[in-house]
């Protein structure tokens, strides 16, 4: 059977992808998308948004137009995915959140709403990201104590966070297999006389430049050898595609909060 999708801020970069990936995705029935009252893109056809041509289903701009969708997807802002989880607990909805930039308050906002509702928090809906996460595990087990430990990400100007919120995972799921507190150890950025690195500092470096769908690296450097582990996106869709794929798994899951993890079996 096909999941009712629905897909919050539609006629964003992600959200046209969104659209053309629900439309692709054999197992999931779009059902519409979600819009500003002010947004030239009220009432405009969910195809053409997504650039393959009229389909005949117009955006919303409320979303108690939505509520045929059993799952709901959102790529918006910080501001308006808070609202809308509020929605989707006082609706009964399911909710796959890839918007990135949320404080650990909000982030427990979130887990808390699990109580509810099934939701799934993804700073990055992509399969190889994922798996790269699994293998930062690993490698921080077996290296991780005795190594210098960097993260490097790009991405392109219209970004509005930093660091990425797949580079702060990556960060977080270092310093989780090392013992180590995130708050206290990470570095954003150097600048001047920095003095000699501490080995358990996890330092952060971001570039944002031109159209730069998104690039991760971890170092993992010793003295006389380093391994890096990348992941490089090269379209939007790989992140719409892993979208798609969670909101089918939280169609069959309880009320609770998730991550990508769960959705890929990786735990
Ligand atoms: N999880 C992942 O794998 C992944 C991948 C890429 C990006 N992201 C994250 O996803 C989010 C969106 O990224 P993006 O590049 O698509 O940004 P974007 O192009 O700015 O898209 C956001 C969209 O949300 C819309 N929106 C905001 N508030 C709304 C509301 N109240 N009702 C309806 N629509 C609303 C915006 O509409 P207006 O234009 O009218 O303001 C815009 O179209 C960011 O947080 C980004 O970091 C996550």
């Amino acid at each position: 059977m096909k999941v009712k999708v629905a897909i919050l801020g539609c006629s964003g970069r992600m959200g046209r992808n969104l659209i053309q990936a629900a439309l692709e995705h054999e197992s999931v029935e779009l059902i519409g998308g979600s819009v500003r009252d002010s947004s030239p893109f009220a009432n405009f056809d969910l195809g053409e948004l997504a650039g393959i041509g009229a389909i005949g289903q117009k955006t919303s701009t409320e979303l108690d137009n939505l509520l045929d969708a059993d799952v709901f997807i959102d790529f918006t802002s910080i501001e308006t995915t808070l609202e809308n989880i509020k929605w989707c607990q006082s609706h009964n909805k399911a909710l796959v959140i890839g918007t990135t930039g949320f404080s650990d308050e909000q982030v427990n906002e979130i887990k808390s709403a699990g109580r509810d509702i099934p939701v799934i928090l993804a700073p990055n809906t992509s399969v190889g990201v994922n798996l790269m996460f699994k293998l930062l595990e690993i490698t921080s087990k077996a290296i991780g104590d005795y190594t210098d430990i960097e993260i490097f990400e790009a991405h392109h100007r219209f970004k509005k966070d930093a660091p990425s919120g797949t580079a702060v995972k990556m960060g977080q799921v270092i310093a989780d297999t090392l013992g180590r507190d995130l708050n206290k150890v990470a570095v954003y950025g150097r600048e001047g006389i920095t003095e000699e690195r501490s080995r358990e500092t996890i330092g952060f470096a971001t570039v944002r430049a031109g159209d730069i769908v998104g690039e991760h690296t971890a170092y993992f450097a010793d003295l006389g050898e380093r391994l890096e582990i990348t992941h490089k996106a090269s379209s939007r869709m790989t992140f719409a595609l892993g979208a798609m794929r969670a909101a089918f798994w939280l169609s069959e899951a309880d009320n609770g909060y998730y991550d990508m993890q769960d959705v890929l079996g990786l735990k």
